[in-house]
């Protein structure tokens, strides 16, 4: 699939979307789940905030399973397909202010390619 938009696409409705993975599972479940890692206090946290800090076209939505569970609690942000792993509240205030504020990165809680989920 190419990188660069379709002529055709109209512009994007939001400049960044923020995907939160909320799945819970069982507990004892053998991929565990974002949700029993705490992601559902840290998605509360990020949409109240953004909407503190007024960060204009920016919507942080709940997500359900976004398969990578092991690595969890995961979030993605689109169009860049940044995925990070936030495990406290000021982790979610580092992503706010440096990627989505700044336009830069947080590198120390980016999940990468090597972070792939495990086969069978
Ligand atoms: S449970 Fe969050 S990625 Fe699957």
């Amino acid at each position: 699939m190419p990188d660069t938009p379709h002529p055709d696409d109209p512009p994007a409705y939001f400049r960044a979307h923020v995907f939160v993975c909320c799945n819970r599972r069982p507990d004892g479940h053998k991929r565990g789940s974002c949700a029993a890692r705490g992601s559902e206090r840290l998605r509360d946290y990020m949409k109240a905030r953004a909407k503190e800090l007024g960060l204009e076209g920016v919507r942080v939505n709940q997500a359900g399973c976004l398969d990578r569970c092991e690595f969890g609690p995961t979030l993605v942000i689109y169009p860049e397909g940044v995925w990070y792993r936030p495990e406290t509240t000021a982790d979610v205030d580092e992503i706010l202010e440096a990627h989505l504020r700044q336009g830069g990165r947080v590198p120390r809680l980016m999940l990468t390619e090597k972070d792939v989920v495990p086969k069978g």
